[in-house]
């Protein structure tokens, strides 16, 4: 009897210490974790203010330094509130902080937007090739130029109940050329008649129709309103000069069949590509006439949201 409540005894002290013991281990573990957690940038980017979202994303995506400095940073600064920005490019980081740097009363919708589509830089500086695998998305601009000898594959010509000039002068891609057909019909559905002025153009044809302006206007002016041979759409085969048949390009813009097609290419796969309030953005002046062929899930996106293919390619293509 003595024996059995000394093993009573045992094993309750046993059990009373080993549950201490285990506690004490639990603890020692979790208080570990927490101190090495608050180590961590992800924590430490949370208690400035980021979600948890925003600070896991960050800290696999920054370099130390870059983290540091914004940890510095307190919430209010501009950095903070341009993460913030519906088309924020993590990559982008520095960028955008320059171009505050040299712009601090421009707002930081604009300041998101212009480095998205590059022009931060000096237009033709910095410039790459182009990948040629995004198909429809090809983006062409002033800083992304294609192969001199580059000629898109399924080229067709443009009927001339459509098009202007000789038959055969006018092309298109196969694809681009069966949704501009669908668009021309539903714009002849609803009362106009479009007719295309300039579609495919050689890298040759090209340096002609920049080199005519700048010539006559010098190359400043030029590259308002034509590329350099290389950089331009118009020799992806996916984009027309289209205006109203029987009247002038110059018109065009202030026509019933402008607003229309305005209004209604995205729903066939086209965009207008220079609008009248992204001059700062595409760096070419209005041009109420020159569609480009994206497909329609693109074009949808653009329209709707009112931004360029240049900013669009930035944030979802590249
Ligand atoms: N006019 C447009 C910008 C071009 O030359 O491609
Ligand atoms: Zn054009």
């Amino acid at each position: 009897m003595r024996l059995k409540k000394g093993v009573k005894k045992i094993i309750i002290i046993s059990t009373i210490v080993i549950l201490f013991l285990g506690l004490g281990i639990y603890s020692y573990v979790k208080i570990s974790q927490k101190i090495a957690y608050e180590k961590t940038y992800e924590y430490k980017l949370t208690t400035i203010g980021y979600s948890l979202d925003d600070a896991k994303e960050m800290a696999t995506k920054y370099q130390d330094k870059e983290l540091e400095y914004i940890l510095k940073q307190d919430q209010n600064t501009v950095f903070n509130n341009i993460i913030k920005e519906e088309y924020f490019i993590y990559d982008k980081f520095y960028n955008y902080l320059d171009y505050y740097n040299q712009n601090k009363d421009e707002n930081l919708t604009s300041i998101v937007e212009k480095v998205n589509a590059g022009v931060d830089k000096e237009y033709y500086t910095e410039t790459v090739e182009t990948d040629l695998s995004k198909g429809n998305l090809i983006l062409v601009n002033k800083y992304y130029y294609l192969p001199d000898n580059y000629v898109p594959e399924n080229l067709v010509s443009i009927s001339l109940d459509y098009a202007y000039g000789e038959y055969g002068s006018q092309k298109m891609t196969e694809e681009a050329y069966d949704a501009f057909l669908n668009l021309w019909n539903a714009s002849h559905n609803a009362g106009y008649y479009l007719m295309v002025n300039s579609s495919y153009r050689t890298h040759t044809e090209q340096k002609e129709t920049y080199d005519e302006y700048a010539n006559s206007s010098g190359s400043k002016y030029a590259d308002t309103i034509a590329a350099r041979p290389g950089h331009s759409e118009h020799q992806t085969g996916l984009t027309i000069d289209v205006f109203e048949k029987g009247t002038g390009q110059k018109d065009f813009a202030d026509s019933d069949s402008y607003k229309w097609l305005k209004e209604n290419a995205h729903k066939y796969g086209f965009i207008e590509r220079y609008p009248s309030d992204k001059v700062d953005i595409t760096g070419y002046a209005y041009e109420s006439w020159h569609y480009r062929y994206v497909g329609i899930e693109a074009a949808t996106y653009i329209y709707e949201h009112h931004i360029t293919f240049d900013e669009y390619y930035a944030y979802f293509v590249k």
